[in-house]
């Protein structure tokens, strides 16, 4: 069923995928930097991930995927001369993190010498099947095979550390992963996470559970993806510059049902400030902005959001289906002060990438009960913070920046030497199998 086009990209994209993999596994820098830092990539048969893109379109999402394959995963840039902006598909930051850890320094073939093993299984494509697709009725299923491989090819490699050592990415919430063994038939989602036998793995979702369980969050990917320092700065040069003429922005969908919730709220607060304001001179500054996302309209254009983010001191950043939103990554990328109404939302989820001690000083928490239920006006809130200190948050988000983007694969030295998301995922990974002893 996949068009002409779409097998061609396919066979382009594992044409440079094998090469690469071949090439990279052999890379390798000074010894002394890569002590108790080395990486082996399992190797998989293509049934857990190459070939897992070739059903791309197969799968009743709000778009067909095949486009959003091109660029290793990065998706086709937003357009014909844009360097660094990409219309990215959250759910491939599995192949966007594989195309990434071949670069890594301190890769080894030797699985003896390593202190993680990286199994390159693109989990979260796999699970559509169970989610979307003919396999709805054997979620729990989902992890069976890739035990298996575990168990019988080379055995030794997943037992040693008893699974501790090893990693992988699952570019959804853990909610998608977790649904108990016993419920039959499911609710929703597959039971990877569920399974006994991966309790000591280390998975890196976009979303965690409330509980410390094996998965550690990372931020979504947004659609920034610069490959040189020189776009980087250029970028912060623009957030800095930016006029920002509205107080506070809600980009997303939803508020729209007649029980009470932050949403709603947030949408009544909005409608309403935007209706009595009077439209006079360009120089007010205007209290609250929406872009209304709903039905999946922003999903792969980020300029229908970057603008007025880039336009607003403040982005609010309300729970949604899951707590956790990609928003809360474009806004930062925008230099738009995040406000957070519960502490799931990124307090709580990414702690590797925003530490969780300096929250306050370049975001702001409103507790949505107060909002809902106690009519504290959100507005109010934010415009009595000082000036500088809306100021002083900004840059302490610009300084976020860096931390939460991935930048494009094969960038520069320049660019390279400021950790990006994946950087610090790595990091945080190795630190934490290390501290299990
Ligand atoms: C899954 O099970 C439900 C209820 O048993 C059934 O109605 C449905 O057709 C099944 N779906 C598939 C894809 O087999
Ligand atoms: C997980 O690790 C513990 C030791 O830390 C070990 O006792 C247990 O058997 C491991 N679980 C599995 C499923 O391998
Ligand atoms: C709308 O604005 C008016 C005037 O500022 C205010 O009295 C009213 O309570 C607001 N309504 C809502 C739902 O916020």
């Amino acid at each position: 069923m996949a068009s002409t086009s779409t097998v061609t990209t396919l066979t382009i994209f594992f044409f440079f995928f094998f090469i690469e993999l071949t090439v990279s596994q052999q890379i390798s820098t000074v010894d002394s930097e890569c002590t108790g830092r080395w990486i082996h990539i399992r190797r998989l048969p293509s049934r857990f991930n190459l070939d897992l893109l070739s059903t791309c379109n197969h799968y009743p999402l709000t778009d067909d995927l095949c486009p959003y394959l091109a660029n290793h995963g990065l998706g086709p840039k937003t357009h014909t001369r844009t360097r660094s902006w990409y219309r990215t598909d959250p759910l491939l930051l599995e192949l966007i993190f594989h195309r990434r850890i071949l670069e890594y320094p301190c890769l080894t073939p030797d699985p003896n010498l390593a202190s993680a093993v990286y199994l390159p299984y693109y989990a979260g494509i796999d699970s559509l099947r169970y989610l979307y697709g003919s396999d709805v009725n054997s979620s729990a299923d989902h992890g069976s095979d890739l035990l298996s491989f575990l168990t019988q090819d080379s055995p030794e490699i997943w037992s040693r550390r008893s699974g501790h050592d090893h990693f992988l990415v699952m570019a959804r919430p853990a909610w998608d992963f977790s649904q108990p063994l016993t419920v039959d038939p499911p609710i929703w989602g597959t039971s990877f996470l569920e399974r006994p036998e991966f309790f000591n793995l280390t998975a890196l979702t976009l979303e965690s559970r409330f509980w410390p369980w094996q998965e550690q969050a990372v931020p979504y990917p947004t659609s920034f993806h610069p490959h040189s320092l020189p776009f980087l700065e250029s970028w912060i040069r623009r957030v800095r510059r930016s006029r920002r003429t509205s107080l506070m922005l809600f980009a997303g969908g939803g508020g729209t049902s007649s029980t009470p919730n932050i949403r709603r709220s947030i949408r009544l607060e909005c409608t309403n400030v935007t209706e009595t304001e009077p439209e006079t001179s360009s120089e007010k500054i205007k209290t609250c902005d929406f872009v209304d996302c709903s039905n999946g309209i922003c999903e792969h254009d980020p300029i229908r959001f970057m603008r007025p983010m880039l336009q607003s001191s403040f982005c609010l950043q309300p729970p949604g289906d899951t707590p956790t939103r990609k928003a809360t990554f474009d806004g930062i990328i925008a230099g738009c002060i995040p406000v957070f109404f519960e502490d799931q939302t990124a307090k709580m989820q990414y702690g590797w990438h925003l530490p969780e001690e300096e929250f306050s000083e370049f975001s702001v928490t409103i507790a949505k009960e107060d909002v809902v239920f106690r009519g504290v006006r959100i507005a109010d809130v934010l415009m009595s913070i000082p000036k500088e200190e809306v100021a002083r948050m900004r840059e302490r988000v610009i300084e976020m920046m860096p931390r939460v983007m991935y930048r494009r694969h094969g960038a520069s030295m320049g660019l390279m030497n400021k950790k990006d998301a994946v950087d610090i995922a790595i990091d945080g990974v190795l630190q934490k199998i290390s501290s299990r002893g």
